[in-house]
């Protein structure tokens, strides 16, 4: 019989050093981030620059769980419109025809009760990449890495001749060898553990159409074009809906399946993914000029922007607190553009 992890405070273990790692990161951020706002003036996210599309759809929660799934936001049946927003991990404009990690934010509408920042929010957010770990894993290997990209990220061949000297460069490297296929062919991992309510998961969304499941077959090549996603994101959705099932791993062994190392896959045969919820896509048009200018300069996405019985665990989430907060007040006082948390579905545009 499987057992599951109780969710307790003294799961997190602080890192060595860890107030002055978390110090050192935000500084070399903010070096690679003005140096990205200047090179554009214009200010996009620290990550995720270039976003491919602004989708509206609803969130359903899986009816009658079991209790251990039964948790937070997932206890009781409900719907909720979701608004998600597709991009490319990098802090600058990359070319779609070179293999990145793109990420996948979602936020869920209507969601009342207690929330981690008292700020009369009615989100609950959910983050994730195309890749099921983090390579940056903890705030160690983390701040050597945010050195290399402050001090070479304006010369990419020299950052990656720095990165290839690293014992673990296989690993740093992964995300330029991923699957380089339609955005919603792709599954989309929270990389790093969250509290569920009574215990502890990650979180992922997967497609769950035939014709998307079907879209990775076809791969982005040489001849297509630099805004290829965007591209085929709209013309798949002109006149197809699509869907993502949400997915949860619990934790059931923390001695494999580590909260303080985002590097390291929880094995599924410990633990199987299982949902806990459906997101649908009705056909639509994502790239509108309205929906673009929303999704890069207004809305905002934050993993501690929700209720605190679903908040993330681990240094490398600690680091993302204030990490996510500087880069939102970065761009939105950059560019002049006020921030807005939508309230109803209508807040978005078409
Ligand atoms: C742990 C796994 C992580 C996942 C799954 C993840 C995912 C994402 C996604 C999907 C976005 C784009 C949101 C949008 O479309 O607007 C984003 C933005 C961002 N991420 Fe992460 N991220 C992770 C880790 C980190 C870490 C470790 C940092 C740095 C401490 C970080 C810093 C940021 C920042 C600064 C933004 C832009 C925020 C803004 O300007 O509004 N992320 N992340």
């Amino acid at each position: 019989m499987i057992s599951y992890v109780p969710y307790s405070d003294d799961l997190e273990v602080e890192q060595p050093d860890e107030q002055s790692k978390i110090a050192d990161i935000l500084r070399y951020l903010g070096i690679a981030h003005e140096r990205a706002i200047a090179a554009r003036r214009h200010a996009p996210g620290e990550t995720h620059a270039k976003g491919h599309g602004v989708l509206k759809g609803t969130f359903t929660v899986e009816p009658e769980l079991p209790e251990e799934l039964a948790q937070s936001l997932f206890a009781a049946p409900g719907t909720y419109p979701a608004v998600l927003r597709f991009a490319t991990e990098a802090g600058t404009l990359m070319d779609d025809r070179e293999p990145a990690a793109r990420g996948l934010a979602m936020k869920l509408i209507g969601v009342d009760g207690e929330k981690m920042a008292a700020d009369g929010r009615l989100t609950q957010d959910f983050l994730c990449n195309n890749c099921p770990i983090l390579p940056l894993a903890e705030v160690t290997t983390y701040r050597e890495i945010a050195r290399l990209r402050a001090e070479y990220g304006h010369d990419p061949a020299q950052l990656a001749a720095e990165i290839a000297k690293r014992d673990d460069a296989d690993v740093q490297t992964l995300f330029e060898r991923l699957p380089n296929i339609d955005l919603l062919a792709h599954s989309y991992y929270s990389q790093s553990a969250f509290r569920y309510g009574d215990y502890v998961c990650k979180y992922a969304l997967m497609p769950n159409t035939e014709a998307q499941r079907a879209l990775a077959a076809r791969p982005v090549t040489d001849d297509d074009r630099p805004d290829v996603l965007s591209e085929w994101l709209a013309e798949f959705l002109a006149d197809n809906d699509a869907g993502f099932d949400f997915c949860i791993q619990l934790l059931t062994d923390p001695e494999t399946m580590p909260i303080e190392d985002a590097s390291v896959e929880w094995d599924v045969g410990k633990s199987a993914w299982r949902r806990v919820g459906t997101l649908s896509l009705p056909a639509q048009n994502p790239f509108t000029p309205a929906r673009r200018a929303f999704g890069d300069e207004v809305l905002g996405f934050d993993p501690w922007a929700g209720r605190p019985d679903l908040r993330p665990l681990g240094s490398i989430n600690r680091v993302r607190k204030p990490a996510y907060r500087a880069s939102s007040r970065r761009r939105h006082e950059y560019n002049d553009r006020a921030g807005f948390e939508p309230i109803s579905i209508g807040d978005v545009p078409d």
